[in-house]
C-alpha cells in the first residue's frame, strides 16, 4: 500500500514538470510540501513526534519509487529522514524533539546535515568549522559545502570543531536555526544532476548557538555523523536502486515499441541481452538495500550492510542509467525520453553519503575487524 502510494505520487505529482524543474534547477517545493501531508518526510519517526511510525523497508520502498522518476525530490525526503530527524529522534534530547523534530517529521521544516567542507569531504575529521565554547553558547564560524537542502531548510544540523587537539573526538554536532545571525546561505551549484535539489554552500560568522542546541555530549558530533550516515546510506542505495528501475522500465516499454530492422528491437537479441542484464543487476541491487534496511529493522550492526548496499546499488544505478540512454538510442540523449536525466542523476549517487571509495573502507573495516 505504502509502495503503490509512493508509485503513484512520483506518476502523478512528481513527473509532470520533473524535466523542467531540471532544466531550471528549481526546487519541488510543492511537492515536498505534499510529501509531508503524506507523512512520507518522517516516515520511520515514533507518531508521538509527529512522524508515521513505520520501518526503514517502507522507507525504502518509497525512496525507490519517488527516486524511479525524480531523484532531486527524493534526496530531498533521504537527507530530511534518514540524516536529520533519525539523527536527532536517536541522540536528541525531549526540549530537542519538540521543538525540532516534531515539524521536521510532519514535513512543516525541512532539515539540512551539514559535515563536508571545501577541504573536509571524505576526509570527515578534518572539520575546519569551529564552535568555541562561551559558555552558556557556542560561537560558530566556517564554511559548509554541498548541502542539500541549503536554501530549502529552516533547521541545519552543523558539525563543528571544539577542540582541534582532540581530533574527531572534538566535533560536536549543532543545531542551527535559518535566521539566526550570522548565518548566510551561499552560492547555490550548478550541478551536473539532481539539478532540482537545492545545493549550497553555507557561512557561517560569529554564529552564537546556544548550548542547548548541541546534540548528545561534549565531543559526539564525529560518531553522531558515522552513525547517522550508515543510516542515510540506506536511503542513497534506496534512490540508487530507483534511479535504476526507472531507466530500466523506460526502457522495457520502448523496446516494445520502436521498430528498427522490420520488428520491434525487444526482438533483437542485442537489446534482450542488455535487458537482462538490467534486470539482474537491479534485482541484485534490490536484495542489497532491503537486506541493509532490515538489518537494521532488526536491531543488527547495519554499517557494512549499507555501504555494500550503497556500493552496488550506485555502480548498478550509473550501468543502467548509461546502457538505458544507448537502447533508446539517439531518442536516449534528447530530454523528453527521461533517461538522459536518470544517467546524470545516477553520478551523484556514488559520492555524496561517502564516496564509492569510502564505502570500501568502511567495508573493507568490518570484513577485517
Ligand atoms: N559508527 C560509529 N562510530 C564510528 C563509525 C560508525 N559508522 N565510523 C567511525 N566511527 C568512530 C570510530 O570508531 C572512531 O571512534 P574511536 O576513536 O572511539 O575509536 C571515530 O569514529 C573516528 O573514526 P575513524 O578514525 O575511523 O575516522 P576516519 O577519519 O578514519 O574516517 C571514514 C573514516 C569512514 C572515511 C569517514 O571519515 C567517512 O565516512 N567519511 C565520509 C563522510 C561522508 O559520508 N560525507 C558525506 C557528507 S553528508 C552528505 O553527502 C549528505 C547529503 O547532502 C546528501
Amino acid at each position: 500500500m505504502i509502495q503503490k502510494a509512493a508509485r503513484d505520487f512520483a506518476q502523478n505529482e512528481l513527473k509532470p514538470g520533473v524535466i523542467e524543474r531540471d532544466e531550471k534547477q528549481e526546487f519541488p517545493a510543492e511537492q515536498i510540501k505534499k510529501l509531508g501531508e503524506l507523512g512520507f518526510m518522517g516516515m520511520m519517526v515514533d507518531p508521538k513526534y509527529g512522524g508515521s511510525g513505520l520501518d526503514t523497508l517502507s522507507y525504502v520502498l518509497v525512496m525507490e519509487e519517488l527516486s524511479k522518476v525524480d531523484a532531486s525530490a527524493s534526496v530531498a525526503v533521504s537527507v530530511n529522514n534518514s540524516l536529520v530527524c533519525w539523527g536527532l529522534e536517536t541522540f536528541g534530547n525531549e526540549e530537542q524533539k519538540q521543538k525540532y523534530l516534531v515539524p521536521l517529521a510532519k514535513g512543516e521544516m525541512i532539515g539540512a546535515f551539514c559535515l563536508s567542507e571545501p577541504e573536509a569531504g571524505s576526509d570527515a575529521t578534518s572539520q575546519r568549522t569551529t564552535a568555541i565554547d562561551m559558555g552558556d553558547h557556542y560561537l560558530l564560524n566556517g564554511t559548509k559545502n554541498w548541502i542539500t537542502n541549503g536554501s530549502s531548510a529552516s533547521v541545519y544540523l552543523v558539525m563543528a570543531q571544539t577542540d582541534a587537539a582532540k581530533g574527531s573526538k572534538g566535533i560536536n554536532c549543532l543545531i542551527v536555526e535559518r535566521g539566526m545571525e550570522g548565518f548566510i546561505v551561499g552560492a547555490k551549484e550548478n550541478k551536473m544532476g539532481i539539478r532540482g535539489s537545492d545545493t549550497h554552500t553555507l557561512l557561517f560568522n560569529d554564529v552564537k548557538v546556544p548550548k542547548a542546541n548541541r546534540v548528545g555530549e561534549d565531543g559526539f558530533g564525529f560518531k553522531f555523523a558515522m552513525k547517522t550516515l550508515s543510516g542515510g546510506r540506506i536511503g542513497i542505495a534506496a534512490q540508487a536502486l530507483g534511479i535504476a528501475a526507472g531507466a530500466y522500465e523506460l526502457s522495457l516499454d520502448y523496446s516494445k515499441q520502436r521498430k528498427a530492422f522490420g520488428k520491434v528491437i525487444s526482438e533483437h537479441q542485442a537489446i534482450q541481452f542488455k535487458l537482462a542484464d538490467m534486470a539482474t543487476e537491479i534485482e541484485a541491487a534490490r536484495l542489497l538495500v532491503y537486506k541493509a534496511a532490515c538489518d537494521k529493522d532488526a536491531g543488527l550492526d547495519y554499517t557494512a550492510s549499507s555501504a555494500m548496499a550503497k556500493l552496488y546499488a550506485s555502480k548498478v544505478a550509473m550501468e543502467v542509467s548509461t546502457e538505458a540512454v544507448q537502447v533508446h538510442g539517439g531518442y536516449g540523449y534528447v530530454k523528453e525520453y527521461h533517461v538522459e536525466r536518470l544517467m546524470r542523476d545516477a553520478k551523484i549517487t556514488q559520492i555524496y553519503e561517502g564516496t564509492t571509495e569510502v564505502q570500501k573502507i568502511v567495508i573493507a573495516r568490518s570484513v577485517l575487524s
